[in-house]
């Protein structure tokens, strides 16, 4: 059951990715918010970890074991969620993988994953007269990535081709659906997050050249927060974003602005 307190009293949302870096800065900032927060992630573990930590916060939620690229499993999530608390009406299409995975994992997870989300999920809360959907896209869902290496065409990562093209197809899918659902009370945003201090970005952030270019790509000279991403996501869940519909938010802190 939803709490009676809070910006997002009464939302029961389901987070997919929850048991790391954005999600589970999400998840806590969401069930902070008052909401209840279904935990779902394919490391079932470290979703677990995300619920301990709300319900030491005094928060409610719950995990459950997902791999997104599995269309029925994204349904059966969905379905467990309402059971348990009662509906759903927030979800966070979240769950990624960064570089180097290839071509088919990068495009499964990363748009086959939000496609699955959006393709129950619509569909779901169109059912019961509306809901929010918030999809992680990127900063790659808007513009190409560049690095501080100058290469080749041969020594291109194929994984950073895939990540650009999988999130431009995020945004695209945002679109498509906050215009086909919006009749129907679905609201349907994205988020487009520059580079933020999570596991995924470690290793580029770890290595000094790499840290260095990045940085030069944000404005305002750091990298993100996940909390500054949570702070969003929590924001096109709540109902102040009531006329917000089919926008791919850059939270960059100035990346594409030039
Ligand atoms: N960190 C950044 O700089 C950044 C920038 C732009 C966009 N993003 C996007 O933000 C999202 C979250 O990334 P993060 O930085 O928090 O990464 P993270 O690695 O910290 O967390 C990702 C979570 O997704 C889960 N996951 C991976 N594959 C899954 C699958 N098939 N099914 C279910 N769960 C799965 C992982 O287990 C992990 O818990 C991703 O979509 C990522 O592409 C991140």
């Amino acid at each position: 059951m939803a709490q009676t307190e809070g910006r997002l009293a009464g939302k029961n949302a389901l987070i997919t990715g929850a048991g790391s870096g954005i999600g589970r800065a999400s998840a806590l900032q969401m069930a902070a918010q008052g909401a209840a927060v279904m935990c779902a992630d394919l490391d079932t573990q470290a979703a677990e970890g995300t619920v301990a930590l709300i319900a030491e916060r005094g928060g409610n939620a719950d995990s459950l074991g997902l791999d997104v690229r599995e269309s029925d499993q994204v349904l059966a999530a969905l379905q467990h969620t309402a059971g348990s608390f009662g509906s759903v009406n927030v979800l966070f299409n979240n769950a990624g993988v960064g570089g180097g995975f290839g071509w088919e994992d990068t495009v499964a997870i990363n748009l086959g994953g939000v496609f699955n989300g959006l393709y129950h999920g619509a569909r779901h809360f169109a059912a019961q007269g509306g809901g929010s959907i918030i999809n992680t896209a990127s900063v790659a869902g808007l513009v190409g990535l560049t690095g501080p290496h100058v290469v080749d065409a041969d020594e291109l990562d194929p994984g950073a081709g895939a990540y650009v093209a999988a999130k431009h197809g995020v945004a695209g899918l945002t679109k498509q659906y906050a215009v086909s659902f919006g009749p129907h009370g679905v609201r349907v945003n994205a988020i487009a997050p520059g580079y933020i201090e999570t596991p995924m970005t470690a290793e580029a952030r770890d290595d000094a050249q790499t840290r260095e270019y990045l940085l030069g790509l944000h404005p305002l000279g750091r990298f993100g927060q996940p909390q500054e991403i949570a702070a969003v996501a929590a924001f096109l869940a709540s109902d102040e974003a009531s006329f917000v519909n089919g926008v791919i938010l850059p939270v960059d802190g100035g990346y594409t602005a030039r």
